[in-house]
């Protein structure tokens, strides 16, 4: 009887006691098991007299099935306890500030042509497009420029195969669009054709092979150079400021006829001369000129009914004047650094 209680005490003791689950199990195969303290007890009821026995089994038995809700009790606590702990492990602060994500930057090329987009778009223009792999045919035939006409060395390019090449000029899509906008007499015409160009050109601090222009292109009845002159001085005004003025130099292009070359008063100097002018006061920014008339009729529009102006910007090279950039390969380069000075977010 002695030793029952003393088992049931030291039993209780470790259950008790046990802060572990695996301990805790060791205790319930201790004690439940076959083997063990418990058994030992129970082995020594053969010494007791006869009458004893039963009582005697009993308190073991009662012992027994004490130990197993303890046991299960003990273990009910320390799951809870460990599900508390993995709580508490894996709380999450979310009173801390959270990574900030990196935002990229508006290409500076894009902002330009966002910006030509803009202007043109609130003069009621609307925005076309074309492939880069370009036909002969549009590239060249149909801006007056034939198979052995020598003014196709200018813009020599990646041929593709004898009728595609990589378009040389946005007048590309000008021409397309002046045949589409035929077919479908949708006159009057007024578009801005952004767009990709190639060439066959050394690249250093101002040439690269790849570029970026943006052709603009007005068909209607009774269209004028002066319009053409009005248009670009708004132009002008718009992406250089309010006090620029242009001015018109003769020049010649296959595609148009007059042709001119316009020049911009420098946004710099103001027009009194100094390095980005190179001492003129005038920065040459694009050809342009009256939409020559084979161009129209080989389109099949009408040159005695219609007339228009066109003209061709670099997108490139406004973007190195606006933002005072001197090497043009910076542009392609992908120079986070470089990037990341036209953030507008910051
Ligand atoms: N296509 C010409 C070039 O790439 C630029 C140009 C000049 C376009 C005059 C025009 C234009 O539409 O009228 O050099």
């Amino acid at each position: 009887m002695k030793r029952l209680a003393q088992l049931k005490e030291e039993g209780l003791a470790k259950i008790e006691a046990c802060r572990d689950l695996n301990v805790l199990q060791t205790l319930r195969v201790l004690y439940l098991g076959k083997k063990g303290p418990v058994q030992e007890v129970m082995k020594m009821m053969k010494e007791l007299p006869k009458e004893d026995r039963p009582a005697f089994g009993q308190q073991v038995n009662e012992i027994k099935s004490l130990f197993a809700s303890m046991i299960e009790e003990r273990k009910q606590v320390l799951e809870e306890e460990a599900i508390q702990k993995q709580i508490e492990s894996e709380k999450i602060d979310i009173t801390l500030d959270g990574l900030k994500p990196v935002i990229g930057t508006i290409h500076p090329l894009m902002l330009v042509q966002q910006e030509i987009e803009d202007v043109f778009i609130g003069l009621g223009y609307t925005v076309a497009d074309g492939p880069e792999v370009e036909m002969d045919l549009y590239n060249f035939e149909r801006a007056n420029i034939p198979k052995d006409h020598p003014a196709r060395d200018m813009q020599d390019t990646f041929y593709i195969n004898a009728e595609e090449l990589l378009r040389t000029h946005t007048t590309a899509i000008q021409t397309r669009q002046l045949e589409k906008c035929a077919k479908e007499h949708a006159l009057p015409i007024k578009v801005i054709c952004p767009g990709k160009v190639y060439r066959r050109d050394d690249d250093d601090a101002t040439h690269s092979h790849q570029f970026i222009q943006c052709e603009g292109l007005v068909i209607g009845k009774d269209i004028r150079l002066s319009d053409l002159k009005g248009t670009l001085l708004f132009l002008a005004q718009k992406m250089f400021g309010e006090s620029r003025t242009i001015r018109f130099r003769p020049s010649y292009f296959q595609f148009t006829e007059p042709s001119v070359e316009v020049d911009v008063s420098c946004h710099v100097c103001g027009g009194k001369g100094c390095s980005v002018c190179k001492g003129t006061g005038w920065i040459e920014i694009l050809g342009a000129g009256m939409v020559h008339p084979n161009v129209l009729e080989m389109a099949g529009i009408d040159s005695k009914e219609y007339s228009g102006f066109a003209f061709g910007i670099g997108i490139e090279r406004v973007a190195m004047l606006k933002y005072g950039i001197q090497d043009i390969r910076n542009f392609y380069t992908n120079d986070i650094r470089f990037l990341k000075t036209f953030n507008r977010f910051e």
